[in-house]
């Protein structure tokens, strides 16, 4: 393989804060206060996330660049920070209207706005951190 064929994975970091609830509406609210605990408080609570998206390709011989990283940046904000920075998962995001906002959820809705709007180089792997011990990993399977 040539030297400019080499696969890289290129990865932008962006974060965001919102609240949520776990929470079952098909479920009494004994069955969710036994199941998901304090996450299911009917106040909600927050979380800061890191969402970490990962793009894999071949540099381009023109630009030296799997995907341009500024618009890697634009595309995340575009289609994922604006609609879910400072907003609660469970009543105000679009994206996840009637789909309980777990991490795992939320990472596979993530992948489905993102893969389609990324043409340069192929989505690969997202990370989305919740806590500094809680993250989920997805390959879009
Ligand atoms: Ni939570």
């Amino acid at each position: 393989m040539a030297d400019n064929q080499k696969i890289v994975y290129i990865t932008r970091r962006e974060r965001f804060n919102a609240a949520h609830k776990l929470y079952n509406p098909n479920w009494t609210e004994q069955e969710n206060e036994d199941f998901f605990g304090k996450c299911s408080n009917k106040y909600y609570h927050g979380h800061n996330f890191d969402l970490f998206v990962t793009v894999k390709g071949i540099a381009n011989a023109e630009t030296g660049m799997v995907i341009d990283l500024k618009l890697l940046k634009k595309i995340i904000k575009e289609e994922i920070i604006e609609k879910i920075d400072h907003r609660n998962l469970n009543e105000d995001v679009d994206f996840m209207k009637g789909i309980i906002p777990s991490i795992e959820n939320i990472i596979v809705e993530i992948w489905r706005i993102l893969d389609a709007k990324i043409v340069n180089g192929k989505l690969h792997y997202i990370k989305l951190t919740e806590t500094e011990n809680n993250f989920v990993e997805y390959y879009g399977e």
